[in-house]
C-alpha cells in the first residue's frame, strides 16, 4: 500500500518515550550465554539494552511514554478519540493494552485496540490514526508502540538473546495548520514470515518444552530482507511524495542493528549524521524503536520546525513501512 497524504494537514503535536532504568550490558550477557562485546559490536553496534523490571509489563513502559506525549501536546486524555497500541508483547492478549492504558490515562472516549505488525507496528498504527482522522473518525489519537521482548527470548540463546531490549514511545496525532504527514508506504509478505515467528504465541501451536514460546529467528534471511526493504520502502515513499532523498533532513530507520542501518543510509544516498542511531543504547525494541528514536532526536533538538523526516520500519509478518512527514512544532 502507497499513498500520499490527501486529508487535511495531520502531524505528530506531543511525542514521549521512556525505557526501563535496568541496563544489561554486552559484558554482562557474556556471563549469561557464550558472548563477547567485541562479537556483538562488530556484528550490530549494539553496547547496551534496557530490561523491564520484572514487575513492569507493556502498559508500565506505555503509561510514562503516553503521559510525556499528551503533555507536549498540551492535551487531555479524556480528548483523546483514539488510542492504538502497536506491539507484539501486550500485557496479555485481552483486554488489550490499549483498552488497559485508555484507562490508567482516564481516556474514557477513546475507541482503542492493539496493533499486531512486528517491529512494523508502529508504522502501520502512524498510517491508520492518520487515516481515521483524515476521515474525520477521530479528532485526536494516541499512538503507542512498544514491547517488552525480554519475555519472549530464549535466555540461553545467543543468536537472538544479544541483539533485543524493552522499550516504548508515544505520540499524540492531530490537524494542524500546515502539512505535518505528507505520504505512507506499507507492505507485507507473509510467505517470509517464517524467518521470524514466535510459534508457541497463537492458535498454532500450544506452548511446550521445544522453545516455541520464543522467537525464532533465521538472521540471515532477516538480514538480507532488512537491507532490501529499508531502501525500496523509503524510496517508494519520496517519489510518491516527489522528494528526494537530498531533501531528506533526518532519516530514521527501525533501530535494528547498526550495520542493517548503515547499509541502508548508503545505498540510499543519505548522510550519516542526518540518520539518527541509538541503537547502541536500547539493542532492538521492536515497536518501540522509531519513537524511542525519534524522542531521542527531539531531546537532542534534532527535530526542527519544516524538517523533512523520514521513518522507516521492517520486522516480523514480515512487514515494512515509511512515512514521510515535515515536522511541525
Ligand atoms: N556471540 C558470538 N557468536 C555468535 C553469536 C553471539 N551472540 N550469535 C551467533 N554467533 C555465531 C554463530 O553461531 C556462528 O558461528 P559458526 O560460524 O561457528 O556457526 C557465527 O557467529 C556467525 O553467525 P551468523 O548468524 O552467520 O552471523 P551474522 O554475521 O549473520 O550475524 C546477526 C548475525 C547479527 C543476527 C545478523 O544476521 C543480523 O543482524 N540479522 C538481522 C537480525 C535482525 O535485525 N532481526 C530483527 C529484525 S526484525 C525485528 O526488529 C523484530
Amino acid at each position: 500500500m502507497i499513498g500520499k497524504a490527501a486529508g487535511p494537514p495531520i502531524s505528530i503535536t506531543g511525542l514521549g518515550a521512556y525505557a526501563p532504568d535496568r541496563v544489561l550490558t554486552n559484558d554482562e550477557l557474556s556471563t549469561i550465554v557464550d558472548t563477547t562485546d567485541e562479537w556483538i559490536m562488530e556484528r550490530t553496534g549494539i553496547r547496551e539494552r534496557r530490561i523491564a523490571a520484572p514487575e513492569q509489563a507493556l502498559t508500565d513502559l506505555a503509561l510514562p511514554a503516553a503521559h510525556a506525549a499528551l503533555d507536549g501536546a498540551g492535551v487531555a486524555a479524556r480528548d483523546i478519540d483514539l488510542l492504538l497500541c502497536a506491539t507484539v508483547t501486550p500485557d496479555m492478549m485481552f483486554p488489550t493494552s490499549s483498552a488497559l492504558l485508555a484507562d490508567m490515562l482516564g481516556a474514557e472516549d477513546a475507541a482503542a485496540c492493539d496493533l499486531l505488525a512486528g517491529c512494523t507496528g508502529f508504522m502501520y498504527a502512524l498510517a491508520q490514526a492518520y487515516g481515521m482522522i483524515a476521515a474525520g473518525l477521530a479528532g485526536r489519537a494516541l499512538v503507542v508502540g512498544g514491547d517488552v521482548l525480554s519475555r519472549i527470548l530464549d535466555w540461553t540463546d545467543r543468536s537472538t538473546l544479544v541483539l533485543f531490549g524493552d522499550g516504548a514511545g508515544a505520540v499524540v496525532l492531530e490537524k494542524v495548520d500546515r502539512p505535518g504527514f505528507l505520504g505512507f508506504e506499507l507492505g507485507a509478505d507473509g510467505g517470509g514470515g517464517v524467518h521470524l515467528s514466535l510459534p508457541g504465541s497463537g492458535s498454532r501451536h500450544i506452548e511446550d518444552a521445544t522453545g516455541n514460546g520464543y522467537v525464532q529467528m533465521n538472521g540471515r534471511e532477516v538480514f538480507k530482507f532488512a537491507t532490501r526493504v529499508l531502501v525500496s520502502s523509503a524510496q517508494a515513499v519520496l517519489d510518491r511524495c516527489d522528494a528526494s532523498v537530498d531533501d531528506v533532513d533526518v532519516y530514521i530507520p527501525h533501530q535494528a542493528n547498526v550495520r542493517i542501518m548503515d547499509h541502508a543510509a548508503q545505498k540510499l544516498g543519505i548522510p550519516r549524521e542526518r540518520m539518527v542511531v541509538n541503537v547502541d543504547r536500547y539493542g532492538n525494541t521492536s515497536s518501540g524503536s522509531i519513537p524511542l528514536a525519534l524522542a531521542d532526536a527531539q531531546a537532542q533538538d534534532r527535530l526542527k520546525e519544516g524538517d523533512l523526516v523520514l521513518m522507516t520500519g521492517m520486522g516480523a509478518g514480515l512487514t515494512w513501512g515509511s512515512a514521510l512527514m515535515e515536522w511541525t512544532r
